[in-house]
């Protein structure tokens, strides 16, 4: 189905969404061994995660030969704070496959010279030819990556001052707010549209309003995802959930 030209594929659940997406991902590495696959953290890909890991067991699908590139960072966390995006990495997928480190980039958050790491994440990704196949998440408000409204669309990787809601938001994972970083190091939306092919996901009931925004308001700078809709081949997989406030 297409609305836009963001392709919509719509499954059941977020089971069925996780499996979709891990088996989309094992075939294309079987297909491309050296596939450069942009990763995305939260709770939305974790699903996927976990499917990968069991069709590595099962089936053997190599990643040795694959690099992966996050899209973000919070700043001010070392690599190895539990809370960073590089540790959610490593727990949840990294140390399960055959991964070693030096095939999995995240900009450093901790980075003495921020700016000059924006520009040397940016340069890494493009001196592997860009990335193959980016996934996604999307926030309430719409941000992919830590992109928040507002952002141009034609941005490269930068530091970004995240919203009270996205902090709100990740507040979960932290003790107390004041424990929640207040920037991020993000893949810009021009690094994100560059990718050749995007998977953008979405589960559940929370997202259902942000899915209808993005699927039936006109693409606005206001709602970061909107921006999809001017890549080639951007695909949206959604649960029954999350598509339930579009109406045809
Ligand atoms: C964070 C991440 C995004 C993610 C978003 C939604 O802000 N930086 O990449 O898409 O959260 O998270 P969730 O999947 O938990 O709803």
């Amino acid at each position: 189905m297409q609305l836009g030209s963001v392709k919509v594929l719509i499954v059941p659940n977020y089971h069925s969404m996780s499996e979709w997406v891990a088996r989309e991902i094992a075939t294309r590495v079987r297909e491309i061994p050296h596939l450069r696959l942009g990763l995305a953290t939260g709770s939305t890909p974790e699903g996927v995660y976990q499917h990968l890991i069991q069709i590595y067991y099962r089936t053997g699908v190599s990643f040795r030969h694959c690099v992966t590139f996050n899209l973000d960072e919070y700043v001010g966390l070392a690599p190895d704070h539990p809370q960073s995006y590089r540790s959610y990495m490593t727990n949840r997928l990294f140390d399960k496959l055959d991964l070693t480190m030096s095939q999995t980039y995240l900009p450093l958050g901790n980075s003495y010279d921020l700016m000059d790491e924006c520009d040397r994440y940016e340069q890494l990704i493009q001196s592997y030819g860009g990335i193959d196949l980016q996934i996604l998440g999307i926030g309430l408000n719409g941000h992919i990556g830590f992109n928040e409204p507002g952002t141009s669309w034609d941005s490269d990787t930068h530091v970004v001052r995240l919203t009270s809601s996205t902090r709100m938001a990740n507040l979960r994972f932290f003790h107390t707010l004041s424990d929640v970083p207040t920037h991020a190091i993000t893949m810009g939306i021009g690094t994100i549209l560059r990718s050749k092919q995007i998977y953008l996901l979405a589960a559940g009931e929370k997202k259902a309003e942000v899915v209808r925004r993005l699927l039936l308001e006109e693409p606005c700078i206001k709602l970061p995802a909107s921006a999809l809709h001017h890549h080639p081949d951007a695909t949206l997989i959604v649960d029954q959930a999350a598509i339930s406030k579009v109406k045809w």
